[in-house]
């Protein structure tokens, strides 16, 4: 090859590799947010996501993010609380990464402001990786694919900012809106009577999208729900010192919810069943649980129709994605 077309061809894989594209998102669903400097590529996508899965990021070489974050159950892991590093236990749950896109603040108590951010988290924590993420990116300037890759998709050598911003790159990409719910409100996929009448329930009896709204089933706001009288994790009052915001955390997403069980930031509730009987008793008396939240009755088969419309939110396609 002369000198002439090896020039071209590199300037063709340069631009073509640093071209942006479009997030892949159902029509139902607004745009996302995403920052002007952390556009996505394929190559962002693709380190992202190789980071994502790779053990490599934890001092000890055998937690990822996709230990706790696990794609089967929707980036949860079926426990209670998280357990990272040498069966460490986190003090939280894991919640779900679908469409954590769209979210405008992360962690359960909104202490973080976007997802690039967020990804410094589970370096620092003594109970997910604790390694330093200057060691985590000097071991990944150890291994020529990593080196190719990110700068491929930055430009530069591997680096804390390649590293965080890889990782909010591939989130962004995790979007769920092919449930039997979304099929059912664009293709008019019909819902079995159950589901139709918990689907009612939800929408049009009970308090649920107060909070539960929008096509995200979230408002993204930070209340109280009434799990306790004295809560053991103070929410969100560590980040702002205000009383108003004891026992307070973020509304989550129901899409998926189906296999994100054990339920709550403490992740105290097993069942949707029970998570139901919750709202039904009004919650707990805390100061501030939302007002809305009052005691209601179902009987046992509207418990059921409910819980039958929330499982049309799995969206199997996003769970078994590789
Ligand atoms: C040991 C288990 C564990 C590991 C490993 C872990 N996470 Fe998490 N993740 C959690 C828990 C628990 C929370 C909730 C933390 C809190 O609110 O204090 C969380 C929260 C998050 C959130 C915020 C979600 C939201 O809705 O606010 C994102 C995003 C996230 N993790 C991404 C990652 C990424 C990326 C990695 C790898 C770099 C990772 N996590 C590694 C357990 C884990
Ligand atoms: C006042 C706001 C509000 C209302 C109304 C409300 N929720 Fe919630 N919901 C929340 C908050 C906040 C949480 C998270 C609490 C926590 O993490 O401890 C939550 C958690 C949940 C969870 C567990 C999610 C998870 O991933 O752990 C389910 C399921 C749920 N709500 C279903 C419902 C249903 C069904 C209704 C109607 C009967 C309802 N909610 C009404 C605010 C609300």
């Amino acid at each position: 090859m002369n000198i002439k077309n090896f020039i071209f061809i590199l300037l063709f894989v340069t631009i073509y590799s640093f071209t942006k594209i479009e997030i892949y998102k159902p029509n139902h669903f607004p745009e996302p947010f995403i920052p002007e400097q952390n556009q996505l590529t394929e190559d962002r996508i693709k380190l992202g996501k190789k980071l994502f899965f790779d053990p490599i990021l934890s001092r000890d070489s055998t937690i990822s993010c996709s230990t706790c974050h696990n794609p089967r159950f929707a980036f949860t892991d079926r426990k209670e609380k998280a357990v990272g590093i040498k069966g460490n236990v986190v003090n939280r749950n894991t919640p779900t990464l679908t469409n954590v896109a769209y979210n405008n603040s992360f962690m359960l108590d909104g202490v973080n402001p976007s997802l690039e951010n967020q990804a410094l988290v589970p370096f620092h924590e003594k109970n997910e990786f604790d390694l330093h993420i200057l060691i985590a990116s000097d071991r990944l300037l150890n291994d020529s694919a990593y080196v190719d890759l990110s700068m491929r998709a930055y430009g530069k050598n591997p680096s804390p900012y390649v590293i965080t911003s890889a990782l909010a790159n591939f989130q962004r990409t995790l979007i769920s809106g092919n449930s039997k719910y979304d099929q059912h409100i664009n293709n008019n996929i019909v819902l079995t009577e159950s589901e139709a009448k918990g689907k009612d329930l939800f929408f049009n009896k009970l308090h649920c999208t107060e909070c539960h709204s929008g096509f995200n089933f979230t408002n993204y706001s930070l209340t109280n729900n009434g799990l306790y009288e004295f809560y053991p994790d103070s929410g969100r009052i560590r980040l702002t010192g205000d009383i108003n915001d004891r026992a307070v955390f973020k509304v989550p997403t129901l899409r998926n919810i189906e296999v994100t069980y054990p339920y709550m930031h403490d992740g105290s509730i097993n069942t949707l069943e029970n998570v139901i009987y919750h709202y039904m008793s009004g919650g707990k008396n805390h100061e501030n649980k939302h007002e809305i939240l009052k005691p209601f009755f179902l009987n046992t088969d509207e418990v059921n129709s409910l819980i039958s419309f929330l499982y049309t939110l799995t969206d199997t396609s996003f769970i078994n994605q590789q």
